[in-house]
């Protein structure tokens, strides 16, 4: 495997490939170098037709606190304008196989924000999510007042985002925004059996799913449905769909070639 400062990533058995964070001595802040090796490593595993699924973790202590607030204190309004600052994170939502995360402990700021481009969000019992931006005079910057809200719902994002309030858990999976709280110690391997569950399916398939899905936080409903019914019709081009119905009807596993 390649070799990276800020990450350790790992290509199991199964179609599964692990991805955490490792910037222990700052809570696994998302500088540019980090988001740089991240979305590097993302696309990568998109592109390996071994990959069909990704699982992405930071330490028990934090999945991430946040963009890195050490590097951007003294940059002005010029160069995070002309460098479009933060602009590229927006390529971890541009990878097409699904992405897990796993997230212990500390998702805050663009950590919360990074958790929310992955497609499914897995939480150990000690993870706490928020949008502290606010305290640092700013704003969230990568999807925090967007994908939230959508989330959430406007009253909890606004509270969120308003005062810095922090969500549990518990709390978070109350509210949709994490599909199980699990404890902290199995969230990785709780995430790996979700990606190892996606990637026995048709990588096609699999990609199709995820498109649909997030379609619908883009398109009116009608569109949506035009959407998923073209995808749908779609995959009878796939040797791949023929192949899982005839299985059934044989009373037998499928046996995917991935066309
Ligand atoms: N950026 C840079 N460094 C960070 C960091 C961040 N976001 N979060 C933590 N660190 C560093 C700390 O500065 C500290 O470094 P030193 O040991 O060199 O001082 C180290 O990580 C450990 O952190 P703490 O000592 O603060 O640990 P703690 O347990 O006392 O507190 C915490 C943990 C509550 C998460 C606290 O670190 C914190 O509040 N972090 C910042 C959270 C935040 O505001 N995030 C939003 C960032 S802005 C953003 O993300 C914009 C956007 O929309 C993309």
């Amino acid at each position: 495997g390649q070799i990276w400062e800020f990450l350790r990533t790992e290509k199991r058995e199964n179609g599964v490939a692990v991805v955490r964070l490792h910037r222990p001595d700052a809570l696994n802040a998302l500088s540019g170098p980090l988001m740089g090796e991240l979305v590097s490593a993302l696309r990568n595993m998109d592109n390996d037709p071994e990959v069909k699924a990704v699982v992405l973790t930071g330490s028990e202590r934090a999945f991430a606190a946040g963009a890195d607030i050490k590097e951007m204190k003294d940059k002005n309004y010029a160069e995070v304008y002309k460098t479009a600052m933060l602009e590229a994170w927006s390529e971890v939502s541009d990878i097409r196989k699904p992405i897990v995360a796993g997230v212990n402990g500390f998702a805050l700021g663009g950590g919360c924000e990074l958790a929310m481009m992955c497609d499914i969000i897995i939480a150990g019992e000690n993870a706490v999510f928020g949008q502290p931006e606010i305290q640092l005079g700013t704003i969230p910057g990568a999807g925090g007042t967007q994908r939230l809200t959508r989330v959430v719902g406007k009253s909890l994002a606004m509270e969120m985002c308003l005062t810095g309030s922090r969500l549990d858990a518990h709390l978070a999976e109350k509210r949709g925004l994490v599909s199980r709280v699990v404890p902290t110690e199995q969230t990785v391997d709780e995430g790996i059996k979700v990606a190892e569950k996606i990637a026995q399916f048709s990588t096609p398939v699999i990609i199709a799913a995820k498109d649909c899905v997030n379609q619908s936080q883009e398109l009116s409903l009608q569109q949506g449905l035009k959407y998923e019914k073209a995808l749908f019709w779609s995959t009878f081009a796939l040797s791949d769909r023929l192949e899982g119905m005839t299985a059934f009807k044989d009373k037998r596993k499928p046996n995917f070639t991935d066309e």
